[in-house]
């Protein structure tokens, strides 16, 4: 895996190099996808840039990509799982908190993910069973006990129905915790809980690239990642997203509790 690691290493910088690139020279283009969300075309030509490499590297396997969607998957084969930039939003009105989030999942489980920061040149990367790494520094969550010493980040969906229930869940958690933030990049928000600068993260509506990656470079550095409502189990738990909660371990239950 230690090779698989290395080159998604490189095409997640190149992939990152390109979208910043792109935004540099005012290259950007704005359209809107489902009537609700935005994508630019630096979104698009990442997703091709990645996708083409992997596929050059193997040829055989499957891409599950957001900007690449509409086939029927089958998690049992080697498939990548990428989010061409995740905080599109940031990322267009000329934010930092953007990143290319690339996994790599075989046999139903997530074994390398990487993702990358081109803004603040920030690499978090894990391979599975060996820890999890911000450039060349392991990094682990930070241990706290009392949620109430907690930041906590949270994400809000584009279709905004199910209001009362978002807000409910926030008017339970905000006056519990030392502070919420809402970032705009939902695999840096797990990132940044594996690395200490936040102790929780969770959000209701995700897809599988916002998270597969982040998901593993969290649990390799410690965190505790579950679910605020019964996961359905049909799906596979490499691509389990909706609903989840990534903390430092020992508030995880409390919060937990506060999300149900
Ligand atoms: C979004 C971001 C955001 C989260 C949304 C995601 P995108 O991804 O991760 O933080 O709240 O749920 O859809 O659209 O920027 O790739
Ligand atoms: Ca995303
Ligand atoms: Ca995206």
């Amino acid at each position: 895996m230690i090779q698989l690691l290395q080159e998604t290493i490189q095409i997640a910088k190149r992939a990152g190099a390109r979208i910043k690139e792109l935004r540099e020279d005012n290259a950007l283009t704005e359209d809107m996808k489902y009537g609700v969300e935005l994508v630019t075309n630096a979104d698009l030509i990442s997703n091709e840039l990645i996708k083409n490499e992997i596929l050059r590297l193997y040829p055989g396997h499957q891409i599950l990509s957001e900007e690449d969607t509409g086939r029927n998957y089958d998690m049992d084969k080697p498939t990548w799982i990428i989010d061409p930039i995740d905080g599109t939003v940031n990322y267009a009105n000329g934010h930092y908190q953007a990143a290319i989030s690339i996994a790599y999942a075989e046999g139903n489980r997530v074994r390398v993910g990487v993702v990358y920061n081109p803004f603040l040149d920030e690499l978090f990367y894990a391979a599975e069973n060996s820890g999890a790494y911000l450039g060349v520094q392991k990094i682990h969550v930070k241990d706290i006990t009392e949620l109430g010493t907690a930041l906590v980040a949270t994400g809000f969906p584009y279709l905004k129905d199910n209001v009362p229930e978002i807000m409910g869940r926030l008017e339970r958690v905000w006056p519990k915790v030392r502070d919420i933030r809402r970032l705009g990049s939902a695999a840096l928000d797990i990132c940044w809980v594996a690395c200490g600068r936040l102790q929780g993260y969770y959000e209701a509506s995700l897809n599988a690239w916002d998270v597969a990656a982040a998901k593993l470079i969290a649990r390799e550095a410690g965190a505790a990642i579950g679910y605020f409502k019964e996961p359905d189990p049909a799906i596979p738990d490499c691509i389990q997203c909706n609903n989840l909660i990534v903390s430092s371990p020992r508030i995880y239950e409390t919060l937990k509790e506060l999300l149900m």
